[in-house]
């Protein structure tokens, strides 16, 4: 029987590489060079399934083909917004996601990001990495606390719960979630959170808001001009989720006229540009969308492409198709 054909955007770590071309026709992208849109167009009339991730445009163009031969958009990553879902049910494209397997590697991305901007450690890096520490001192790049404060967690799936199970069992905080909808209050109880009904209820009353929302329209520019005035003004943003929910115009003025504490992203509106604003802003931690960069989590994911794939290929159903 002849084997499917499959097409990777992108490198993918080797041992998953290797697994694929044992079940596949594959083809790998070894320059790992982005595609283009006309290549993109160009594969869905010749692969059986393209697997791409999530700095890959798959919009109506490169979708609206005469005769799509891609039956499967088995994606890369948990977020699919780069994907337009539309075309793609119209064409009988079938979507997967690789969600659970990056979730803890997220959340640690995003502790990590609260702890370095409350903590100062950019700024203390820097510093010392320019020659220019002089030694200790009792007023040396003074940081906030995070222990026992209160963190506000924007969107509760399985990223936002574990960033609240390491800030409550970790670091003693108090939980504020906003989900659009009802939380079990099981759930709330593990992590003695309180759920809240609108965004505008959470921003006042929080130390630190970590955002765990997909991004795309829906939730784009979620957080705007008029919600950082709601926020305390010596309180932290901090975004793993998509760099659209936070508008950066909005953003680098809130930090540049200290409305609020400061900031910390890995993730951008227009990656990997980085608004020119941002980068003068001090109170702001950056990562090149590192969220779910560990050895462990990368293999996760792509392991986790292959099973959907298989189920696919085998007339079962994918067990994270989403379209
Ligand atoms: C995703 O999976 O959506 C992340 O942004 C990359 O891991």
């Amino acid at each position: 029987m002849t084997k499917p054909t499959v097409l990777v955007t992108r490198r993918w770590p080797a041992a998953v590489e290797q697994k694929l071309a044992a079940h596949y026709d594959v083809e790998l992208n070894r320059s790992d060079r982005p595609l283009t849109p006309d290549e993109f167009r160009e594969a869905i009339q010749r692969y059986d399934a393209v697997l791409p991730t999530v700095t890959d445009k798959i919009g109506a163009q490169a979708l609206d083909v005469p005769k799509a031969q891609t039956k499967i958009l088995a994606n890369y990553g948990v977020g699919y917004t780069h994907i337009d879902v539309e075309q793609a049910k119209t064409q009988g494209i079938a979507i997967t996601n690789t969600p659970d397997v990056l979730s803890e590697c997220t959340a640690d991305l995003a502790m990590t990001l609260m702890l370095m901007v409350a903590r100062r450690a950019g700024d203390g890096e820097r510093e010392l990495r320019a020659g220019q520490w002089d030694g200790w001192r009792p007023t040396h790049l003074i940081g906030t606390k995070v222990s026992g404060k209160t963190l506000g967690i924007v969107g509760f799936g399985r990223i936002g719960q574990e960033m609240a199970k390491r800030a409550h069992f970790g670091f003693g905080m108090n939980i504020i979630v906003f989900n659009r909808s009802a939380v079990r209050p099981d759930l709330l109880a593990t992590y003695g959170a309180t759920q809240v009904a609108t965004i505008e209820e959470l921003l006042p009353l929080c130390d630190f808001v970590s955002l765990h929302c997909p991004g795309g329209a829906e939730n784009a520019k979620m957080i705007n001009s008029r919600r950082l005035d709601l926020m305390k003004p010596d309180a932290f943003l901090i975004n793993t989720a998509r760099g659209e929910v936070v508008d950066e115009a909005a953003l680098a003025q809130a930090l540049m006229f200290d409305m609020i504490g400061g900031a910390a992203l890995d993730v951008f509106e227009r990656e990997p540009s980085v608004n020119p604003m941002l980068s003068q802003c001090d109170n702001l931690v950056m990562l090149p969308h590192l969220g779910s960069a560990t050895r462990e989590a990368r293999q996760a994911m792509g392991l986790r492409v292959l099973d959907n794939l298989n189920d696919f290929f085998e007339g079962k159903a994918p067990r994270d198709r989403v379209a």
